[in-house]
């Protein structure tokens, strides 16, 4: 058992990271027990390396790639921190969009020194990315387009299929953060032309530390972790073979699962947004055209860090922005990238659903965010300022 006991609180915030599932974690426990190094000749490496190849398997199926193009890795930072340098060079420009996760801008930011040029297109107001709006930033010397797959803070679903056709039109590579849609939305890297796509167990029940590069055959590759002969020789470094087994398993259940998973995700939407629509309340969804299990949500004149502390309070754990930017009272870069001003910005929170969130607890976090967000509203009304909390 662990020293600190989980808190007492319904879990809303799957987009941050989702709880790891109980058939995960047996898998996790079985495959540590596994001695052996799968570099290893010996039978104890051997039976290590056998899960691990089962584990590449499983991934590149759910991914419609083959084994050998899967490169796993300490998550998805490390698959984003891995696509870009190498690769890019002094006098190539890059496409990417203005909502990326900071694991995508913060790399493509230092290569910038070096010579790189990188084009953030925004977003239109419902936060989605156009293709057509990333093939007008195209410039001579593009050499690839890096647009996420679904957004951490809004949801937003990008049309990969279309963003795929612009980079083949114009035979440039193209990248994906896939970490919020592994499992979400369905996948195939041949159908969308994708080159590498990132993602990450921690998302969907597996293990946290655990993620994966696609990386297609016979695409230019450079190791960001250089050391032995692991991964097909793109990342050094004694492979995570418990972490790995887990993140097959998560990935195993959710590919089972996605349909009906999908459809009560659905629901969930429904009823939290009926139940603040019966509640009278003054609110906004940002962003549409997203998945359902991520919900964004602007509440005019209450402040949306307080607003997630009081729920907290109440025992419901959400989001203010992503989670990365957690403990940061800034407005998201996402949501001011979709034309939301500071005040508007500042006031919105995140609310998520996964694999085991219940029906009785979407009703909870609807009441609890109706009886709060009445009272700053009034509260804000009355004081003719935007209310916080005590
Ligand atoms: C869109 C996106 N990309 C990348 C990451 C980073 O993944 P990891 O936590 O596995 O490093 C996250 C996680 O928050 C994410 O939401």
């Amino acid at each position: 058992m662990p020293d600190t006991p989980p808190p007492d609180q319904i879990y809303c915030d799957y987009a941050a990271t989702a709880p790891l599932r109980p058939e995960v974690r047996e898998t996790m426990h079985q495959a540590g027990q596994l001695p052996g190094n799968p570099s290893s000749i010996h039978q104890s490496g051997q039976v290590a390396k056998v899960l691990l190849e089962r584990a590449r398997q499983t991934a590149a199926d759910a991914l419609g790639a083959e084994p050998r193009e899967i490169v796993f890795t300490s998550g998805g930072t490390e698959a984003n921190n891995t696509v870009f340098p190498g690769l890019l060079g002094s006098g190539d420009h890059v496409v990417t969009s203005m909502t990326e996760h900071p694991s995508v801008q913060r790399p493509l930011e230092r290569l910038e020194p070096l010579g790189v040029t990188v084009t953030q297109v925004a977003p239109q107001a419902n936060g989605m990315i156009q293709a057509g709006d990333i093939e007008a930033a195209l410039r001579p010397n593009t050499r690839l387009i890096s647009v996420m797959c679904v957004n951490n803070e809004t949801g937003a679903l990008a049309d990969l299929d279309a963003l795929g056709d612009v980079a083949s039109r114009h035979g440039l590579l193209f990248h994906t953060d896939a970490v919020q849609a592994l499992g979400k939305t369905p996948l195939d890297v041949n159908r969308s032309g994708i080159h590498f796509l990132s993602a990450s167990a921690h998302k969907i029940g597996g293990p946290k530390g655990t993620g994966l590069l696609y990386a297609r055959k016979g695409t230019p590759f450079h190791n960001l972790i250089a050391g032995g002969s692991q991964e097909n020789s793109h990342r050094g470094g004694t492979e995570n073979v418990a972490g790995i087994a887990g993140f097959a398993r998560a990935i195993e259940i959710a590919t089972a699962e996605y349909g009906e998973l999908h459809s009560r995700l659905i629901g969930f939407r429904k009823i939290l947004l009926g139940d603040l629509d019966d509640g009278n309340l003054s609110y906004n969804v940002n962003g549409t055209g997203t998945i359902p299990g991520i919900v964004n949500l602007q509440f005019p004149g209450v402040n949306g860090q307080a607003l997630v502390m009081n729920l907290d309070g109440r025992g419901y754990a959400v989001s203010y922005g992503s989670s990365c930017a957690s403990g940061s009272s800034e407005a998201s870069h996402v949501l001011l990238a979709m034309g939301l001003t500071q005040a508007e910005a500042t006031s919105a929170i995140r609310v998520s659903f996964g694999y085991a969130t219940t029906r009785e607890e979407v009703l909870g976090v609807a009441a609890a965010l109706g009886d709060i967000v009445g009272k700053l509203q009034s509260d804000s009304l009355h004081a003719g300022k935007e209310a916080t909390v005590e």
